[in-house]
């Protein structure tokens, strides 16, 4: 048993989507939570910036003691590969999880996989997925757009900017006849209805950020960590710009179960 932290990192918003299934799976669990605001977005930027940052972001967490790292961004996951030998705790991207669901899901064996620029030009996915099964027809698209939108809280499925763009980045791959799309970056699951509304039911969306949460609770479990408190659980959030817009789309996204501190940290330290 151990009852240190469990360390959650992202370049914003999008790893929300692994908290929000960590509270659900592991609600005795204390989170701490790192969204890079400041320097999101990550998907359009070098290799070796992406790992730089994702190093500094690992480092912050550590610094709060945590019993295992989470990078719960597809970008990191896919790029900053060697991650999980630099560290000292059990960590996890999101990459795995994520392929083993949607080779489950997939009945037709043709799945969409959909991230920032930077992991589509890695082939992360669509790499794991042939090592499993080589067979499996894979379409691609990046949609860097995406980022920005929930970023800046175009998140409702009623939104007209946001259903325009899906349509123009989704089109290619619905029309390959895929039964299972990857939301490949955690902050697409926060518009995970507004793609719904556009693409229709006949599609199984598989989420990143909740994929991952489970693998991660199975890992605890299997490393003998789990907390073993029987008190709810804490949040706490980091960011490195300011947290108002952090804070809003959030407070939308995680609803009650939203802890309300946020604090900004120079990330540049780390
Ligand atoms: N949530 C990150 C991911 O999963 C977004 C990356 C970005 O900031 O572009 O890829």
């Amino acid at each position: 048993m151990n009852n240190a932290p469990i360390g959650v990192f992202d370049s914003g918003l999008g790893g929300l989507t692994a908290v929000r299934e960590l509270l659900n799976v592991l609600p005795n669990e204390n989170i701490v939570y790192f969204g890079d605001t400041g320097r999101v977005p990550y998907g359009t930027r070098s290799q070796s910036t992406i790992k730089r940052y994702a190093w500094q972001d690992a480092k912050f967490l550590l610094k709060h003691k945590v019993k295992m790292v989470i990078a719960a961004c597809g970008t990191v996951s896919s790029v900053a590969v060697n991650l999980k030998h630099d560290l000292p705790v059990p960590y996890t991207g999101v990459v795995s999880p994520t392929c083993f669901a949607a080779a489950k899901a997939t009945r037709n064996k043709k799945i969409g996989v959909i991230g920032t620029t930077a992991t589509i030009n890695s082939h992360s996915y669509r790499d794991l997925i042939h090592s499993f099964d080589p067979e499996v027809e894979v379409t691609e698209q990046d949609c860097p757009l995406f980022v920005p939108l929930v970023e800046n809280g175009f998140i409702s499925k009623d939104d007209p900017i946001t259903r325009l763009v899906i349509e123009r980045y989704l089109d290619k791959v619905v029309k390959s006849g895929v039964d299972t799309i990857i939301l490949g970056c955690t902050h697409y699951p926060i518009i995970a209805e507004a793609i719904r509304s556009v693409i229709g039911d006949g599609i199984t969306l598989i989420d990143s950020g909740k994929e991952t949460a489970i693998y991660a609770a199975k890992i605890l479990k299997e490393n003998n960590l789990l907390n073993d408190s029987a008190e709810k659980g804490t949040c706490e959030f980091f960011v490195s710009d300011t947290p108002d817009g952090f804070e809003s789309v959030a407070g939308v996204f995680l609803g009650d179960n939203m802890s309300h501190t946020v604090e900004q940290i120079n990330i540049e330290l780390y």
